[in-house]
Order: structure tokens, then sequence, then C-alpha cells
């Protein structure tokens, strides 16, 4: 999940990473009463989760209250590249003497933790990355050992931070690499991290994506969830315990194993080019033990999808059998009754493939087709999409 600028503001101030006064406003009245609080000028920035923010109008200095007022109004409602602006970060305006990046990440390709430094951060970043890679420093981080101090160090001399700031931005940097473990994300960027006037080095902006496999350690970052921009799908298969992505198509897609899934997206999508173009709906894993509940729940999310005009459910029976995944669907079928509109297509394969198949022409359900083989079985489900199309 990824983090509000503001959000990642408190949860630096949590760790004691230097971050300047500050909170958010939803009305233009509320901007001012922050910027009253604060005292003195301030920067009114746009609070959407997309970089490029000050770029596009959405991060603006406000010499007093009144400038507050008029510049919250103008950047509430705002859109920045397909995002609505529902509320402003109003926080002290800080000098600066120089900006810098820093970051630690996951990376994946590599296998390990990654710090990236530079002196020369700020809103051109991405273009350095690619103009001149060598002004990005990127250190590979241990995750045993993590960040002490002398690694630290080690991280601020790659990034030719000036000596005179060294031990001040080496301090920051341990705090933020305990904020990236005890909070257990995969991303902490502060771009600028910044030196002010009098050699103090600052977080003036910050983008945290935290990993949400270990949301069961931290009951705390439920809290942080925006309800308003959720996909009202993705909420709700996530409140069924449901492995769910949403996508762009019109076949929905449930299968047991997040590789089986995968390939059956893979299958879907190439029949579809011969149907009119359609493509799978979603992503749902429904895992090793297919019961009728986590089948209904599972149908009852892809049936409530407006895009979807047919749905494939790709079975491979293991540990649970083809006859108890058979059973479950037909046992799903009747849960949902009348909410269930759209033909399924379904191939079984594996553990007692046979007795599931013998249920399911038993029951002999007007929205069941059985097919065979699983090349088939997406051609008929992208067949029966193109037809409802
Ligand atoms: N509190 C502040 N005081 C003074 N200047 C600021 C402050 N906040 C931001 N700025 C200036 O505005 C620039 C852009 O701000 P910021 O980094 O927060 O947004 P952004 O980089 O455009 O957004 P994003 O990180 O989403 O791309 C900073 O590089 C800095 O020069
Ligand atoms: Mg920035």
């Amino acid at each position: 999940m990824d983090l509000y600028e503001y959000q990642a503001r408190d949860l630096f101030e949590a760790h004691g990473v230097p971050v300047l006064p500050g909170r958010t406003a939803a009305t233009p009245e509320e901007a001012a009463d922050v910027a009253t609080e604060i005292g003195g000028a301030v920067v009114v920035k746009a609070q959407v989760k997309v970089g490029g923010r000050g770029k596009a109008g959405g991060v603006k200095l406000a010499r007093d209250v009144t400038e507050t007022r008029e510049r919250a109004a103008a950047i509430l409602g705002m859109d920045i590249k397909g995002h609505t602006v529902h509320q402003v970060l109003v926080t002290a305006a800080s000098g600066i003497a120089e900006e810098y990046y820093f970051s630690f990440l996951l990376d994946r390709s590599n296998r390990t933790f990654l710090a990236m430094a530079s002196a020369e951060g700020g809103m051109e970043i991405e273009q350095l990355a690619v103009e001149r890679p060598d002004a990005l420093a990127k250190i590979p981080v241990d995750s045993i050992t993590g960040v002490d101090k002398a690694k630290a160090a080690e991280i601020v001399a790659a990034g030719k931070i000036p000596a005179e700031v060294a031990d001040k931005a080496a301090d920051v940097i341990v705090k933020l690499w305990e904020t990236f473990v005890a909070e257990d994300a995969t991303l902490v960027e502060v771009n600028p991290l910044v030196r002010d006037p009098q050699d103090n080095i600052i977080a003036l902006d910050g983008k945290v994506t935290l990993d949400e496999n270990a949301d069961f350690r931290h009951p705390g970052h439920a809290a942080l969830v925006d309800k308003r921009t959720e996909d009202p799908l993705e909420a709700k298969a996530k409140a069924k315990n449901l492995n769910y992505v949403k996508l762009d198509g019109q076949v929905g897609i449930i299968g047991n194993g997040a590789g089986l899934v995968m390939s059956t997206l893979d299958v879907v999508a190439y029949a579809g080019e011969r149907h009119n173009g359609v493509k799978p709906a979603n992503f749902l894993d429904i895992g090793g033990g297919a019961s009728a509940a986590v089948m209904a729940a599972g149908l009852d999310v892809i049936l409530g999808d407006p895009d979807v005009r047919s749905v494939y459910v790709n079975v491979f029976g293991g540990i649970t059998a083809c006859d108890a995944v058979a059973t479950g669907i037909v046992e799903a079928l009747k849960i949902l009754g009348e909410q269930a509109t759209k033909p399924l297509v379904v191939r079984l394969d594996g553990n007692s493939v046979l007795e599931g198949r013998a249920i399911l022409n038993e029951a002999n359900h007007p929205l069941i087709t059985l097919v065979e083989t699983m090349d088939d079985a997406a051609d008929k489900a992208a067949e029966l999409a193109a037809v409802g199309a």
C-alpha cells in the first residue's frame, strides 16, 4: 500500500526523522487555521498518490493566512494525473540551501535491500537517474546487519553529500532505516532531503510503501487506507480475505493456486484475440481449500463486477479433490441464488476429476458449461464474453 505524503510525514515523525510542523486540511478554511497555528509562511501541498505534484501546480508557497486560503482553494479539487485532490498538507515553509535525494527500497531482482542517495535531489531526480546514473549512488543493504551509523556514513559518502552535514545526514538515514524496518516498508523515499541554511537536515517530502503481507503485525496500518480511492471490488474481496486483483477485461477468473491463475489469465487473453479482443477481468486465487463458502465468496465478488460477462473457473484438484470443489461450485450457486446470472465455464482436472465432473453433470445447472481442457475452456469463456458484448 502506498501512503500519502502526510502519512509518511507522520510515520517519520514517530520514528524521530526530522520533519516540519504541519497537518492536513480538506477545506480552504481549515488550511487557513493550520497556517495560523504554524505562523509565518507555509507550503500548501496536494495530497495525491502520484509523483510530479510540484510540476503540476500542486505545491505552492503561501506567505500568510489569506494566501494560504487562496492556495488551498485552488489546489483542493484539482485533478493531478487522474487523481482528485481531496486534501492538502499545510506545512511550514523551510529555507533551502541544498536538496538531496534519499531512499531505501526492496530490490527484488538482486534479492536485497538497496539504499539510493544523491547530493542532487529535487524535482529532476528521474531525469538525473537516466542521464547521469553515476550521480545516484546505489548501495546494497544486508537485511541482517541493516544500517548502523557506520553504514549510513558509507551511504552518505557514496551519495556525495557534503562533509559539513554528513554526520547529521547519517543520523537521519539511520532513523529512516528504523522506519523502513519497524513499519515493514518496501519503499521509504525522501525527495528532497533538505539542508536548510542552518545546516539542519530535514525530510521535506516522503513516499512510503508498506508491505501488505505484514499487515497482521501492524493493526495501526488499517487506518491508513483511504476508503475514498479504494477499488470497491478489491475492498470487498479484501474483507472476505480473498486474493483478488481487478483487471480491465470481461472474463472473470477463479482458480486455485497463484501459478494456475496466472496461466489462466494468459490463455484467456490469448483466446480473447479470437473473440472480439475480450480479456481477463481479474486475478482471483482461492487457494488450496476451495470450500463452498470460499467459492461463493469468490463468485460473489466476480459477479459483482459490472464488466464481467462470463466466468472461468479453473481448478486443479490436489489436496482438495475435484469432487469437493464441484460440490463447492454447486453449493455456491445455491447460496448466491438470483445473484448468479452470468455463464460459468468450469474446467476440472487432477485428484478425483471424474467424481467432480459427475457432480457437475448431475447438478445440470443452466449457467454451468463443463469443458475438459484448459485451452478449450478459455476459448468457451472468451466466446461467451464476446457474445455478451
Ligand atoms: N515545506 C517546504 N518548504 C519549502 N519548500 C518546499 C517545501 N515543500 C516542498 N518544497 C519545494 O517544492 C518542491 C516540490 O515539493 P515535493 O518534493 O514535496 O513535491 P514533488 O516532488 O513535486 O512531488 P512528488 O514527490 O510527488 O513528485 C521541493 O523540491 C522543494 O523545493
Ligand atoms: Mg518530491
